[in-house]
């Protein structure tokens, strides 16, 4: 069982950003990307709509045999993990924003928090930030095309920057001290947010957290792989594979795949 791959699926590319932490801390995994970048963005999409293409998903990574599924997309996780949790027999590992540390550690009580709609109107989010951060001063923002360029291989267009420095304008004048992540393309932005953002404000992804809770929950299940023989990771998608290529190290080879 557990020379078995993890699963990772996403909307498109920006899932690489957890997937190179869960190899960073799990070398010796096996793992399978599936980046469904052809229905990108799923957060302009409607529940139904969500739970629909995580379960496509899904099923897939199982038929390949996965012992676990890294839903590495806020939207997908926020939306349909409950769903995925109580029909399949395996642990899944969702994201959501990393809002509880951010309104832990804020100094100025105010944070910023950039999303899809489909996270930020999910009832899971509501809920977090209602148990964390109800007496402090969030500002959300949606992310509105910001997944469309990265997906379109324009991460450092002008376009982006625009789009960027609209959006971080009035968390800039609200005085935040802390951004939260609450996408996984996002994590690619940071050299342009750390360029835009004052250099107090500090930025967090769910990462890191991310690749712990994979390990201590492969660790709890006995699912660990102790071959110590490099691992095998195959990276699929529904569209052109040069732009998801162009995030990755060239040893790993990125495949079309129409599912
Ligand atoms: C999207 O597909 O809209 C973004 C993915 C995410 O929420 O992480």
């Amino acid at each position: 069982m557990s020379k078995q791959p993890i699963g990772i699926f996403d909307s498109g590319v920006g899932g690489t950003s957890i997937w190179k932490e869960i190899h960073t801390l799990l070398p010796n995994e096996n793992t399978i990307y599936l980046a469904d970048s052809t229905n990108a963005p799923y957060g302009q999409k409607g529940k139904e709509v969500i739970i629909d293409l995580s379960i496509k998903n899904t099923e897939y990574l199982i038929n390949k045999g996965c012992k676990l599924i890294v839903v590495a997309c806020n939207t997908a996780t926020t939306n349909a993990i409950d769903i995925l949790r109580d029909t399949y027999n395996l642990p899944f590992i969702g994201i959501e924003p990393a809002i509880k540390p951010a309104a832990l550690q804020t100094q100025n009580n105010a944070i910023g928090i950039l999303a899809t709609k489909g996270t930020l109107s999910s009832a899971l989010f509501s809920k977090t930030s209602g148990i964390f951060a109800s007496n402090i001063h969030v500002i959300e923002q949606v992310g509105e095309g910001i997944v469309e360029l990265i997906e379109n291989g324009k991460l450092w267009s002008n376009e982006m920057k625009t789009l960027l420095k609209d959006y971080l304008k009035p968390m800039i004048d609200a005085n935040i001290d802390y951004l939260v992540l609450g996408c996984t393309h996002y994590p690619y932005l940071m050299p342009l947010l750390v360029e835009l953002l004052p250099s107090h404000v500090k930025i967090i992804d769910s990462g890191e957290a991310v690749a712990r809770q994979t390990k201590a929950i492969l660790k709890k299940n006995n699912l660990l792989n102790t071959e110590t023989t490099n691992s095998k990771n195959y990276f699929y998608t529904n569209a052109d594979p040069s732009i998801m290529q162009s995030l990755l190290n060239s040893k790993f080879l990125v495949e079309y795949l129409d599912f």
